[in-house]
């Protein structure tokens, strides 16, 4: 998968897009991943990409130009299958978005800051527009970063053992049942014996149950769903 994003502070996405899982993404070829300062696109003197809003108000609006020269010139190269703009007033993200996002070719995404983008960059070219949450970020950076992880992990191949992000919380609408490590006893806390037993139909069922009893308690809402 390709990955475009657009963004006035680069810096904020280096870091998180660069280590981990998305290291290893990108070095075993599942994810190409370039960040574009869309500041470079600015035909203003200073390279100015925001001015004030019609109509009066506090808050700056990210102007046209700027960006609508990144997109145009990255969709001249190849096809988009999706442009999307980080918005708290957009699509909650949800497994269910990344999913079908995680089987894309070519994903440009569109950060937005101070007031957001000019309205007509929204209608001219943004094919969907995702928030991460009820809450307002400085800018769609933060958000652009989760979205990318948490599409790019379930690309086949990208998780070592394949049927890991199958059991996520979330893959099927059931929070992930409860884990656990080494020791068998930590501080008089033990390991549930089922666990340790060995019949793999048995664990499966009490996972299955678990899982039920957490999405029951902690995420009723999931189940309605
Ligand atoms: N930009 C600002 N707030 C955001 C949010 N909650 N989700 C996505 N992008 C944002």
């Amino acid at each position: 998968m390709r990955i475009d994003i657009l963004t006035i502070l680069p810096k904020l996405l280096e870091s998180p897009l660069s280590d981990s899982i998305m290291k290893r993404a990108q070095e075993k070829g599942h994810l190409e991943l370039h960040i574009h300062n869309i500041r470079d696109y600015s035909e203003q003197k200073q390279k100015s990409v925001d001015d004030y809003q019609y109509g009066g108000g506090a808050g700056m609006v990210m102007m046209c130009q700027p960006i609508a020269d990144c997109i145009e010139k990255l969709q001249s190269e190849r096809e988009y299958d999706a442009i999307i703009y980080m918005t708290p007033d957009g699509k909650r993200l949800n497994q269910v978005t990344c999913n079908h996002l995680s089987s894309f070719q070519n994903i440009m995404i569109l950060c937005g800051h101070y007031k957001g983008v000019d309205q007509r960059i929204r209608d001219l070219y943004i094919t969907n527009e995702i928030s991460i949450g009820d809450y307002v970020l400085s800018g769609g950076e933060l958000g652009a970063a989760v979205l990318v992880d948490a599409v790019v992990r379930l690309i086949p191949g990208v998780i070592n053992d394949e049927t890991s992000a199958l059991t996520d919380s979330f893959q099927d609408n059931l929070l992930a049942p409860p884990v656990y490590t080494r020791p068998e006893d930590y501080k008089g806390t033990k390991v549930p014996s089922i666990l340790l037993s060995g019949d793999s139909k048995k664990i499966e069922d009490w996972r299955n149950e678990q899982a039920l009893k957490r999405t029951q308690e902690k995420r009723p809402d999931l189940l309605k769903e």
